[in-house]
């Protein structure tokens, strides 16, 4: 990516929950894409944008970065972010422009549907698998209970049948994952939508111009789904 290209960037997930939306979003805002699969960046034939499409635990950092202009990501993956980034003094900056309609889930414990459960102190000592530590860390600090986390990248939801942990903290959305691995929700930690979030340093003429003409545009799209 070109920091000092006048084309706005923006980084959107290239496989996932959000990746559909965030692509029929920019869309119906009027942007026209020809997406490759294999391509990161694809370039809108009739505006000065770009998308580039990664991994969505990378968005925050690429915005906070002023690596890309815009991101569009859910809070969750944002607040793990910052919080890490926080936590080791990097900068962790982003401007929040919009909630998004989309993308809607929450960050939850789970315990297998077998244990008994009697509330959050029954975790101490415990080890909770997650992808989240700073979020579970923060909630966990919060109500005075001290666990190790067990960070894995991913495949979560085996880790209390695989013996690696008593519980895990995860992501729901329909619920159908913790069903599947014989898991209970017990704890929403975190609610999250989908957010467009801007790079904390101002923009150029020519790419805020942009901007303003695609926020209202965003608000209409969203009014008349709503
Ligand atoms: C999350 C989570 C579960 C799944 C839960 O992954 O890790 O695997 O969604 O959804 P459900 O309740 O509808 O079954 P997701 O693909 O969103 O994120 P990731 O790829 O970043 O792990
Ligand atoms: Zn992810
Ligand atoms: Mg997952």
């Amino acid at each position: 990516v070109d920091k000092n290209s006048q084309r706005l960037t923006i980084a959107i997930q290239k496989s996932g929950r959000l990746s559909k939306e965030s692509i029929a979003l920019l869309q119906a805002c009027g942007f026209k894409f020809s997406l490759h699969e294999a391509r990161l960046l694809a370039h809108s034939s009739n505006q000065s944008v770009d998308l580039l499409r990664v991994r969505d635990d990378d968005i925050p950092g690429l915005v906070m970065d002023g690596v890309v202009d815009l991101g569009l990501v859910g809070e969750n993956v944002l607040e793990e972010v910052r919080l890490e980034r926080q936590a080791t003094q990097l900068a962790c900056k982003v401007q929040r422009l919009r909630a998004l309609d989309f993308g809607q889930c929450r960050l939850s414990i789970a315990v297998p549907k077998e244990e008994a459960y009697g509330g959050i102190q029954d975790l101490d000592g415990k080890r909770i698998a997650t992808t989240y530590p700073y979020l579970l860390q923060n909630y966990l600090q919060q109500r005075g209970v001290s666990a190790n986390n067990a960070i894995l990248t991913g495949s979560v939801e085996v880790a209390p049948r695989a013996g690696l942990a008593d519980a895990i903290c995860d992501l729901v959305s329909t619920g159908a994952t913790l069903e599947a691995n014989g898991l209970v929700e017990k704890e929403v930690i975190f609610r999250s939508q989908a957010q467009l979030i801007q790079r904390p340093e101002p923009l150029s003429a020519a790419k805020q111009a942009i901007v303003d003409q695609l926020l209202p545009r965003i608000d209409g799209v969203q009014m008349a789904r709503e």
